[in-house]
């Protein structure tokens, strides 16, 4: 069945203009944009002429398609949405690029393959609306951006599996996000990349509470248990910090205090903020007015980091 297609847009990125088509349940371009413009400003594509490339969880096919413009030798497209596939294969013929597209539940249909390059945004959503084990609940590209209890599924399989999957000297790139829970991210590269990777690249976005409203409780609920922040707020100052609330309606904040460089997650009872490690032991406690504590005069925003970690297969 060919995905029922909707409009042409052109993407000006880096000097190549490239015309995608939009479907509904396939995620728009859009996020690729500041990946592609920092990995080209920045040099890390230089090499990628002539090279064998994966772009997973491809969606629009905007990554792989680049690469082929720059002169990628075979760009494989692959996604878990079989619709995403298509039309990722579809744009990569509109702009003169071969593709060859593969549906695929992360590496799980590439087995013996090995590339120079794997590049991927992948999706960053907690289930909330599917799961995986019933692909016939993703309607849109919303739910296709599920990945797992925590939204991990992708970026996991990537850090851990990639290094199976690239040749000597490939390299790999993934954006993640604070999300995903940073800490974990970090762990599981030095664990799997020990000495061979690096965070290349970092900024902050508003989160569009517009689309991800939903998943915004889950995101609090799993930083009230390991106070690693996923989405925070800044005060006037500039402070970060989550302020939510206890399953039994107290106030909480997490934060660091002064510039410890470990989190906690402070509850507020009887105008005394005790302070607590994620072993769930009270640590300190300070007065509800102390003027180190951040301020709620701001605007009630939501922020994330966004991040590109990359890592080479020695
Ligand atoms: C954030 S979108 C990125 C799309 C595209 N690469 C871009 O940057 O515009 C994440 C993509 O991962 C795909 N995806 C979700 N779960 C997947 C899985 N288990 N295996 C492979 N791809 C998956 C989604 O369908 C979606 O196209």
């Amino acid at each position: 069945m060919t995905p029922q297609t909707h409009e042409i847009k052109t993407y000006r990125l880096e000097g190549q203009a490239i015309e995608l088509l939009s479907s509904p349940d396939v995620w728009s371009p859009y996020s690729a944009k500041e990946m592609i413009s920092f990995l080209t400003d920045f040099g890390y594509l230089e090499s990628i002429a002539g090279s064998r490339v994966l772009d997973l969880g491809t969606g629009s096919g905007i990554i792989g398609i680049f690469a082929g413009k720059l002169g990628a030798k075979e760009v494989v497209l692959t996604d878990y949405c079989p619709s995403a596939v298509r039309l990722a294969v579809e744009n990569a013929e509109h702009n003169g690029i071969i593709a060859h597209g593969i549906q695929s539940d992360r590496f799980k249909a590439l087995k013996g393959q090995k590339f120079d390059f794997i590049i991927s945004n992948p999706p960053v959503q907690p289930w909330l609306f599917t799961d995986l084990e019933h692909p016939e609940s993703r309607q849109d590209s919303a739910t296709w951006n599920e990945a797992g209890s925590d939204g991990r599924l992708v970026l996991d399989s990537l850090i851990a599996q990639s290094k199976y999957y690239l040749n000597k000297g490939g390299t790999f790139i993934a954006s993640c996000s604070t999300r995903h829970g940073h800490k974990r991210t970090e762990a599981l590269l030095q664990d799997y990349w020990e000495g061979a990777w690096q965070q290349i690249y970092a900024s902050e976005h508003a989160i569009d509470l517009s689309y991800h409203r939903p998943y915004l409780p889950i995101w609090l609920k799993l930083q009230s248990k390991d106070h690693d922040l996923r989405v925070y707020q800044k005060d006037a100052q500039g402070r970060v910090f989550a302020s939510q609330t206890t399953p039994d309606g107290k106030k909480m904040l997490i934060m660091n205090w002064e510039n410890d460089k470990i989190t906690y997650k402070f509850i507020l009872e009887d105008n005394v903020w005790t302070a607590y490690n994620t072993l769930q032991h009270a640590l300190f406690e300070i007065s509800a007015h102390d003027s180190r504590l951040p301020t709620h005069d701001t605007e009630a925003a939501w922020y994330y980091q966004y991040i590109l970690v990359r890592g080479t297969k020695n």
